[in-house]
């Protein structure tokens, strides 16, 4: 099968070095590259050239970002050409546009590498749910904000200082917002729950990151035998779903707590497998590469072929996620309770609501630092 890259960074360069020292029957043709990047025969800046190449069966989309990525994708799926793409933000934003493309061009839609990089993620929720009901899923999706608790934890550090020695080693971004505020979470949450629950998943979830966690935050929590994970989580009962982004105090003994590094771990629970747990590199070029080149391979063999359906309708009720929270705020927070320096316990809160709370203890003190207690 001839296939064309859209983008040649981290990630294409992956897919092309993976293809070309292991996967014979598949010949990246074409590449599509900044003009001032040409540097192979294989390399156009002209995308509508790789369009109209009828050899062309596929197209990988790993530039990121919405655009040109989204006007790309459904140009080569309205061209009949299969489509596979790393890139969860344009994902997130246009699944069930880019499932109903797929559907009536024919063509497969195959995002296995937009969550959680090298792990069979998506492929292990489809493969659940096709005996299954997936009734919840949560999990470390980050590795850069992983990466930091993790040394900000047996480092003893601050988080600033550790963000900044991420960013020197190539882990963080030099804009890390996406990171620490939780988006990339928020969008791989949207993905995950829309693939494990059937349904177009609402864009307005509560996300909170970890932008204000400190070392005495840590340490608090250690106190209580938990530390801190930023974990994207989603729950179905019956006909609601609900998805959240937040950071959650997880018990030193779990197996969340002890994900080092920039790893990852996600877990599903299903109806008759119970609980499955996924962990493994989420991020970097041949991981990515590697789930990417899975989805190329399942095309071209006719192996897999995914069908997303969102037209079930299911009802998002954010109330379905609950739980005790813990604040350090100094700002007044209504029914609290003492749960160490600094900070309080306030029980029963939506996810939505304990953002809410967040959002305005913040105006009062820009600090303030929430997880939920798992
Ligand atoms: N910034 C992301 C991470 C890259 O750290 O996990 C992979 O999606």
């Amino acid at each position: 099968m001839k296939i064309a890259l859209l983008g040649y960074g981290t990630v294409g360069r992956g897919v092309d070095e993976i293809i070309s020292a292991r996967v014979p029957q598949v010949e990246v043709a074409r590449i599509l590259e900044l003009p001032d990047r040409l540097s192979d025969p294989r390399m156009t800046s002209n995308f509508d050239e790789i369009l109209a190449d009828g050899e062309v069966e596929l197209v990988v989309e790993c530039m990121g970002g919405i655009e040109p990525a989204r006007t790309y994708i459904m140009a080569a799926l309205a061209a009949g050409k299969h489509v596979v793409t790393s890139n969860k933000a344009v994902v997130a934003a246009h699944f069930a546009q880019f499932a109903s493309a797929a559907q009536a061009s024919g063509v497969g839609l195959y995002i296995e590498a937009a969550v959680g990089g090298g792990i069979p993620w998506i492929a292990g929720i489809e493969k659940a749910r096709r005996v299954d009901e997936v009734t919840s899923f949560s999990g470390i999706m980050n590795g850069t904000t992983n990466y930091i608790v993790d040394a900000m934890r047996k480092q003893g550090a601050e988080f600033d200082d550790v963000l900044a020695e991420a960013q020197r080693l190539g882990y963080a971004e030099r804009d890390p917002s996406a990171d620490i505020d939780g988006i990339d979470v928020a969008n791989k949450t949207i993905i995950s729950a829309s693939v494990a629950f059937d349904v177009a998943c609402e864009k307005n979830l509560p996300v909170t990151g970890i932008r204000t966690l400190t070392k005495a935050d840590l340490d608090l929590f250690a106190a209580h035998g938990r530390t801190v994970k930023l974990l994207g989580r989603g729950v179905r009962e019956g006909g609601r779903y609900a998805v959240a982004v937040e950071p959650v105090a997880v018990p030193v003994e779990s197996l969340e707590a002890n994900v080092p590094g920039n790893f990852n771990l996600v877990t599903l629970d299903a109806t008759t497998v119970g609980e499955l747990k996924f962990y493994g590199q989420g991020a970097g070029s041949l991981p990515t590469g590697n789930a990417i080149v899975q989805d190329v391979l399942d095309c071209a063999t006719g192996a897999r072929r995914p069908a997303y359906d969102f037209s079930r309708g299911l009802d998002y009720d954010p109330t379905l996620l609950r739980a005790d929270y813990v604040f350090r705020t100094t700002a007044e927070l209504d029914g609290e309770e003492p749960y160490g320096k600094g900070a309080y316990l306030v029980r029963d809160l939506t996810a939505e609501g304990a953002r809410a709370i967040l959002s305005e203890a913040l105006l009062a003190d820009p600090t303030s630092f929430m997880a939920a207690l798992s």
